[in-house]
Order: structure tokens, then sequence, then C-alpha cells
């Protein structure tokens, strides 16, 4: 059944957008001539491929205003800090750094710092920002990215102290936004945006909207784009890529898609993230299995083995029909790597639904897994619900759980001991710069020497290492 057509985003609104960044083209140009340098922009990107990819948005637009982009906080001249709220660690960094940018904007005050992305969509936040970080110049939200410029220009020319402009509704799709990618071997595109599935503990939904889909047209325009320009592999984003489709008018599934995406010249590789287990299909599977740029690795986030709590989560599968899948996946392709998700400590969780979950991590042997503390977030069901579990009890789980995996995940990586693997290169190790570091198609990390001219290409390397989670080698062509 079809939903509501997805709405269009009106054009003078992009227009608008132009001019203003044209505007502040023009003011750079003038800083330009001034000062004989440009001004510097620096982004710091919390939180998911979403913020990613929403970031690379926003460094795309302000390339085209004139900026350019900055290495060091503090010689730049625009501070946007893109931030993240799914879990309470992620709000406490922001605000961390955000009072640590006090004294920067004390010393310069032509300094702009601006707010986005996820946390912004929250009243109270904004209540906390107004209150105690008087020194940010503009507020925006994750509905709004695409008038940045307006907003900007609005910021650099009035007097208002704080410019707070967060919209409460999401607004259809919009295209052709300029993008600076951070990789130009590897890029992310969005499939689907916003979420409809309201797990019980998760602010997404209400940071992200509900659930809208991108033509097939507009995505098969931007990866054939991507291609042309040297990108070797791709990884389709959205919170729940196997929905894809149901917002469209055109008849489509995400199963479809990957077939269509999977005749691209020029891609060598496609990934896709996140699955729900409560829409994947077999469908699916078997075109993962059969089309040969669809790397086997699948991140299947789980959340929790025990039923009771999947309940409770409105997570809408049980633990027998992820095992199902997962077992149909392994036979169709018996090298797949399945990574998850698991949240430990979730309102009224026992000792059993551990050892459920310990159960299902031992059924599954995972390649990789994110386990998380329970963090509650305001305004979810799950806030609210009694039982919330104490904070050492979460921790001792926690441990409990993690070490399982670890032993799982650890003994996996020694399989590959001797083996050749294929690997595109992308980049040097941040401890060393002679060594290159890349991904195998299961996603694994690779270390070994080489040279940077290396980078964007596909290497062959031998693993003479294997780590507790990652691998090391050599090159053996
Ligand atoms: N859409 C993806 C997940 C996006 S959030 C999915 O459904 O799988 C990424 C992960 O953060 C989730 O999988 C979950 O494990 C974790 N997470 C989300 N909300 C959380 C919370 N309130 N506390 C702890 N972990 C949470
Ligand atoms: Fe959050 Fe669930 Fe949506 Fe994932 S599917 S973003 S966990 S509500
Ligand atoms: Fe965080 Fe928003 Fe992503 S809350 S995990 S940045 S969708």
């Amino acid at each position: 059944m079809k939903r509501e057509k997805q709405m269009e985003v009106p054009t003078d609104i992009i227009l608008k957008n132009q001019v203003m960044s044209g505007e502040i083209r023009k003011i750079n140009e003038e800083f330009y001539l001034e000062n004989g340098r440009r001004k510097k922009y620096f982004i710091e990107t919390y939180g998911c491929q979403m913020n990613e990819h929403d970031s690379e948005k926003l460094s795309g637009m302000l390339l085209e205003m004139g900026y350019d982009e900055g290495d060091d906080i503090r010689n730049s001249d625009l501070v946007i800090y893109n931030t993240c709220c799914v879990r309470e660690n992620a709000e406490l960094r922001v605000f961390g750094n955000l009072g640590s940018l006090k004294p920067l904007k004390k010393k310069n005050k032509d300094l702009t710092i601006a707010v986005c992305g996820c946390m912004m969509q929250q009243p109270h936040i904004i209540e906390q920002i107004k209150k105690k970080y008087s020194h940010v110049d503009l507020i925006f939200g994750t509905y709004n990215v695409h008038n940045f410029p307006s907003l900007l220009y609005r910021s650099l020319s009035e007097d208002e102290n704080m410019l707070v402009e967060v919209w409460d509704k999401e607004m259809g799709v919009i295209e052709d936004l300029p993008v600076n990618r951070r990789y130009s071997t590897k890029a992310y595109v969005n499939i689907v945006y916003g979420c409809n599935n309201f797990c019980t503990y998760c602010i997404v939904p209400y940071t992200r909207g509900r659930e809208r889909s991108r033509t097939r047209e507009a995505i098969m325009e931007e990866i054939k784009d991507l291609a042309e320009n040297g990108a070797k592999e791709i990884t389709l984003l959205g919170q729940n890529v196997n929905s894809y489709g149901k917002t469209l008018d055109e008849d489509i599934d995400f199963a479809d898609l990957l077939e269509a995406v999977n005749m691209i010249d020029g891609i060598e590789r496609i990934r896709f993230m996140t699955s729900h287990p409560k829409d994947i299909s077999k469908k699916l599977i078997d075109v993962m299995a059969r089309s040969e740029k669809v790397c086997h690795q699948l991140h299947l986030p789980v959340q929790s083995g025990s039923n009771e709590i999947l309940k409770k989560m409105n997570r809408n599968y049980s633990r027998e029909k992820y095992m199902e899948m997962v077992d149909y996946a392994r036979e169709k392709m018996p090298d797949i790597s399945i990574s998850t998700d698991f949240i430990i400590g979730f309102p009224g969780e026992t000792d059993k639904d551990i050892e459920d979950t310990i159960d299902l991590i031992k059924y599954v042997q995972y390649d990789s897994a994110f386990t998380f503390i329970y963090s509650i977030r305001t305004g979810t069901p799950a806030a609210k619900m009694e039982d919330q579990i104490p904070e050492k009890i979460k921790h001792e789980r926690f441990e409990k759980v993690l070490k399982e995996l670890n032993k799982i995940v650890t003994s996996k990586l020694k399989n590959y001991k001797d083996k050749r693997v294929r690997v595109l290169v992308e980049g040097t190790s941040a401890k060393d710069e002679n060594i290159l570091t890349g991904r195998n198609e299961q996603y694994v990390t690779i270390n070994f020497k080489g040279d940077k001219s290396l980078i964007g290409k596909f290497v062959n390397v031998k693993i003479t290492k294997t780590k507790s989670f990652s691998l090391y080698g050599e090159i053996t062509e």
C-alpha cells in the first residue's frame, strides 16, 4: 500500500539560498582581497552517517560560498558543531566542547559559532544553550540544512545575539545540494530519510521526522555521477533501508534498488546500512548473493536476544525470526560478515534476558558488534517506563556481554591468518604515516606497509598478524 505522496520542496526556497550563497561569496571575496587569505570553516561532526553526510553538504555549501576548509578549530572563522543525541554521552560531549569554545570567542569576536543536528530538534536543549552558551551565534536543525546559506547570511549581517531557526517538521526531499565528500573513493548516498519505527528507547524518529525515500532516478543519477568522478565504493544510507520505496509512487523496494545500483559501471563495492530485522526479506538476501558488487556484509542490529525485551522495545521481530534470517544469509553467502548493535540495561531487563542475549550471540557468532548501555532519552516511551535498571547493574551486564562478544570477534579474526584479501585503501594509519589502512569486502580494517599513492586503489594483502579487532598484512602483488 502506498502512503501519502512525498511533498516537493518549493523551488523559490532553493533559489533564495543560491542568491544568499552568492552574497556571502561576495563578502568573502572582499575579505580575501583585504586580508590575503580566505575565511576558514571547521565542522565537528558527532553521531551517525546521516550527520556525516549532512556535514558533507554543509561543507559543499561553504566551499561554494568562498570559504576554505580549515584543519584547526583555533584559527577558524566559522565553527559548526553537527550534533547527535542518540545517547546522553553524545550530548555531554557537545556541551563540554561548546564550553571550551568560549575563550576562543572572547579572543576573536568575529568568530561565528553555529550548532546544528539532532540535538537541536529538542526544545529543552535549545533552552539550555540560550541559558548557558550565549557565545553561540546560530542554531538550526536537521530539517533546514538546505537553508544554511540564508541563515548564515542573516547571522553574519544582523546584530542579533543568537539566531535560532529550528523546524519541527520535515519538508520532503531536497535534491541537488552541493556536497564536499570526505573520501573521494568511498561515498555515502542517502536513500531514505527519517524513521517511522518508533523503537521505544530511540530519539531518532523525533529528530529526523517521518520516513521518506528519494526517487530511484535521483539516487541512480547521484551514483553515476560519483562513479564518473572516481568513487569505487558506495554506502546506501537510511535508518531502515529495508523500507525503501514505501513513500514513492513507483512500485520499487530496496532489493530492486540494489539490483539497479549493481548495474552502474565504475562502482566496485556496494554497502548499505541500516537493515531493520523486521523488514529484511529473503528476496533482499538473494539479491545480495547474486549481485557481484554488493558486499557480503550485513549490519543487522538486534538490540536484544530476549523476546520479552524486543516486544517492549517495539522492534516487531522475535529472536527466532532473526536467527532464521541469519541462517538464510549464511546459507546463501557463507563468507558473509554479520554485525549488530546491542542495548544493555533496557527498563525491566532481567538476568534471564541477558542470558538470552548471550545465547543469541553464541548462536549468531557475530563478526563485530556495537554494545551500548541504555540511555534515557526524554520524550521517548521507554523514558517513562518503570523499573529502570540501576547504573551499577547496567555496567555489570554490559561487561558480561562484551566479554562474550570479544571472545567471538577475536577468534573469528584469527581465521584470517595467512589468507589473502582484497582491500580498498582508504588512507594512512592515524599512528604511523607509513602504514596504510583499508577494508576488505567484509568491512574488516586491515593495516599494511605501502605507498600513499595506493590510496583509493584496490590491493591484495596477505594477512600476517591478527589482533583483537584488526588485521595486519603485506601487499602481495
Ligand atoms: N536505525 C538503526 C539504529 C540507529 S541508532 C536501527 O534501527 O538499527 C544506532 C544505535 O544506537 C541503535 O541500533 C541502538 O543500539 C543505539 N541506541 C539508540 N537509542 C539508544 C538509547 N536510548 N540508549 C542506548 N543506545 C541506543
Ligand atoms: Fe531508532 Fe528504531 Fe528508527 Fe532505528 S529503527 S532509528 S532504532 S526508531
Ligand atoms: Fe545521532 Fe541523529 Fe544519527 S541522533 S545517531 S546523529 S540520526
